[in-house]
């Protein structure tokens, strides 16, 4: 059983800049798949934002959450007036129903508890129509459908994957079902 106490130290102990010295190659490669996918949207949810690797590239009005008090420290250095920080649980989203014009979620699934809640909570906060990208890592997740038939629920429909090889995540498309 996994402990989110232990889970958020690892992070925390690990550092921002030590955390993007070792990520930041690994998580663009996956953003540039992902940016294509993502449309233009008034207000986008990075659910479990880490340090901010992804805002850069967001021009939205964007939320960053994350558990990591420590890696939400450097995000708020990468952050711009239109990013606003929350440090919470993506298993337990603190927002409101149907907020979000997209969800965004890179390589944080695998930490969860319970992974099932953050394909749930993600499409909760999402309005109807909108687009809900998660990602998992390949070696946590061995298979595409280990991925999907977790993300799949009766809120979301899956409508594509990237299993790219030289990519170290399944990235799965999906909108929230009218
Ligand atoms: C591999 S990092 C990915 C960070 C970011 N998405 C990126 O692309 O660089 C995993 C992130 O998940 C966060 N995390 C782990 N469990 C979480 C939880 N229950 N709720 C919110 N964030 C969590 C960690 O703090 C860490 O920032």
């Amino acid at each position: 059983m996994k402990h989110k106490n232990t889970i958020k130290s690892r992070y925390d102990d690990l550092g921002g800049s030590h955390y993007d010295m070792r990520y930041t190659d690994e998580q663009q490669a996956k953003y540039e798949l992902i940016l294509d996918e993502l449309p233009d949207a008034s207000l986008v949810l990075d659910n479990g934002c880490g340090t901010g690797l992804l805002f850069p590239f967001i021009d939205s009005t964007l939320v960053g959450l994350d558990l990591s008090g420590e890696l939400l420290r450097t995000a708020r250095e990468r952050s711009t007036d239109a990013q606003f920080l929350v440090q919470g649980d993506s298993e337990y989203l603190p927002f409101r129903d149907d907020v979000f014009y997209a969800v965004v979620s890179v390589t944080v699934i695998q930490n969860l508890v319970d992974p099932r809640r953050l394909p749930v909570e993600s499409a909760r906060v999402a309005k109807l129509g909108s687009t809900v990208i998660i990602s998992s890592l390949k070696r946590v997740y061995g298979k595409v459908e280990d991925i999907t038939s977790i993300v799949e629920n009766e809120d979301l429909l899956l409508n594509r994957v990237f299993t790219d090889e030289n990519i170290n995540d399944w990235i799965t498309v999906s909108t929230k079902k009218q």
